[in-house]
This record gives structure tokens, sequence and C-alpha cells, in this order.
């Protein structure tokens, strides 16, 4: 089964992709032959440093054969269509995890490949993302508040939606203009409670987690300095997180930018998880590969 976006999958996966994370953490030896003997192509068509080398590590720490492949010696296309490389690629392939400009591609090559197709971060969503985010949350507390402020982009989707799904709740606050996807909104809403507001203090006041990204998301590098100026206001700096619950931590998919989206004192405060959160991408693509390949 593939994985290509939170929206796409049932509540009861998600539940079980985040504990599985948590179990492959806890126990990585009980793992470390189950993909004996399978190929996994890793595709990139943007940078990328934590889902670059965490699946790679994660693929073989399973047992598996990682085959990186680079956007520009593909040319998905462009050298070729894209149904031809997915369907090149699903004979040689047990698995295809690829990062990509647009979702449309993955739903495309997913339409014509066998193996199951793993979404590394698309325009809409980045799902590996948020089953490591759900487990970080959850390593702090079960059916956490979440804060998020910034973009509503395709970090925010996944953690939404996938948030909701496993009994928390979120409170969202963007620039006018930067909401997330109305369908998100709506998808989270059926399973728990969502507010979307305008005031970054309105969205953090209370919350166990208060959660950032960089405002201009790659592939978007033209809209930089209208982004900069919307976003204004929107930095989580120690004023805004001190209005969070006095345990709250604090969460980045990173890369971050310090003195845009986060001041350097919070991403370097005692409550930050960043970094446990970049470590929990690894378990996490770890579960998503046993699963898919389950
Ligand atoms: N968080 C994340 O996906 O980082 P990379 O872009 O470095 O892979
Ligand atoms: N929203 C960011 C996440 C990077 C991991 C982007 O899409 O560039």
């Amino acid at each position: 089964m593939d994985f290509l976006s939170i929206a796409d999958s049932s509540p009861d996966r998600i539940h079980d992709l985040v504990a599985m994370a948590g179990e492959v953490k806890q126990h990585p030896g009980r793992f470390a032959e189950r993909l004996t003997g399978r190929s996994v192509g890793l595709f990139f068509m943007k940078p990328s440093t934590r889902t670059r080398v965490s699946s790679e590590v994660g693929t073989r720490q399973l047992g598996a054969d990682p085959v990186v492949l680079k956007g520009d010696e593909v040319g998905l296309g462009g050298r070729e269509t894209v149904e031809d490389v997915g369907r090149v690629l699903d004979r040689y392939l047990d698995a295809l995890a690829m990062r990509v400009f647009d979702h449309r591609d993955l739903v495309s090559i997913a339409a014509v490949a066998e193996a199951p197709v793993i979404n590394l971060l698309s325009d809409l969503e980045h799902p590996c993302q948020a089953i490591a985010d759900l487990l970080t949350v959850t390593e702090h507390r079960p059916k956490a508040s979440i804060a998020y402020v910034g973009d509503g982009n395709n970090v925010l989707h996944s953690l939404m939606v996938g948030a909701t799904m496993i009994g928390g709740s979120i409170r969202i606050a963007t620039p006018v203009g930067y909401e997330p996807d109305d369908r998100y909104i709506a998808l989270a809403r059926q399973y728990g409670n969502v507010e979307v507001t305008n005031d970054p203090s309105e969205a953090v006041d209370g919350a166990d987690c208060v959660y950032t990204d960089v405002w201009t998301s790659m592939g978007r590098e033209a809209e930089m300095a209208q982004r900069l100026d919307a976003f204004s206001g929107f930095i989580v700096d120690e004023t805004l997180f001190a209005k969070a619950a006095p345990d709250a931590i604090f969460l980045h998919c990173l890369p971050a930018h310090r003195g845009e989206e986060v001041s350097g004192p919070v991403m370097e405060h005692a409550r930050s998880r960043v970094f446990d959160q970049a470590e929990n991408r690894l378990h996490a693509f770890k579960a998503v590969l046993l699963d898919v390949l389950g």
C-alpha cells in the first residue's frame, strides 16, 4: 500500500505507524533483518538532509538496499514521461520513496507502479515528517494541544490531520492569505478540534507544543521577499513561547532560519525538542517502510 498522504490514510493506520515508530525506536534490533533482499528507491527532486540520510540509513538498518536517485539524473517528466519513469523503476525496486515538487507526480507514479510509493515531501504534504512529529508530540504528552505558527504549508497539512486523527487538537496562526488549504481544515475537523486564526498569541495560549516551519518552502523562493514582509510578527520568540503551557515543548521540522520563523533562544531553549524530532525521522521512516512492505 502506498503512503502518499496523511489525508488519504485511515486514523488507525496513522495511529499504528506512530506506535510502530516508537517500537522501532525502543527495539531497533528486532527489525534488523526484516527487509533483507529488498531494494528501495529514494528519489529526490529537491534538496534534503534529514529525509535523505534518515531514509537511506533506515533502509539499511532494516536489511534492505537503498538506491538513491537525484532529480537531475532522472529528468522526471523531461527526459521521459513521469509514468514511464514509474513503470521502469517499478521493474527494479520493491518500494519507491520520492520527494517531488508536484504531488500529482506521486499520484501518477503510484497509478502505474505495483511497488508501493512513499511521499518524502510534496507541495501538498510531508507525511513521513508528520509520523516523526506525532511520535515526538506523544513522547511529551498523549493527546496534546499543538499550536502551529507560520505558513499553512505541506508540513502543516500532514500535521493537522495526523494530530487530530490520534486524538490531539491544533490551533493554527498564519498571516491572512497563508492559511492551510480548506480541504485540510475540513478533513482535520472531522477528527478533532481545529482553530484557525491570524493571531499567534491566541494560537499559542496554553498549548502543550509550539510548532513552526520556514516561511518560504522549497519551490517558492520567488515569493521570499513578499513572504518576509507578510510574516513579520509571526516569529516564535521567547515572549510568544512563554504564552504556551509552562512545560510546553518547541518543535520545528528543520531546516530552521533563526531570526525569521524562530528566534535563536527558542531553538536552543531547554524545552526545544527539535533534534529529538529530527532523530525521530529515522524511526518514523523505518515504520513506514515496514508498513508498506509488510
Ligand atoms: N525536515 C526535512 O524534511 O528536512 P530535509 O528537507 O533536510 O529532508
Ligand atoms: N515546508 C518546507 C519543509 C522542508 C522540510 C518545504 O517544503 O520546503
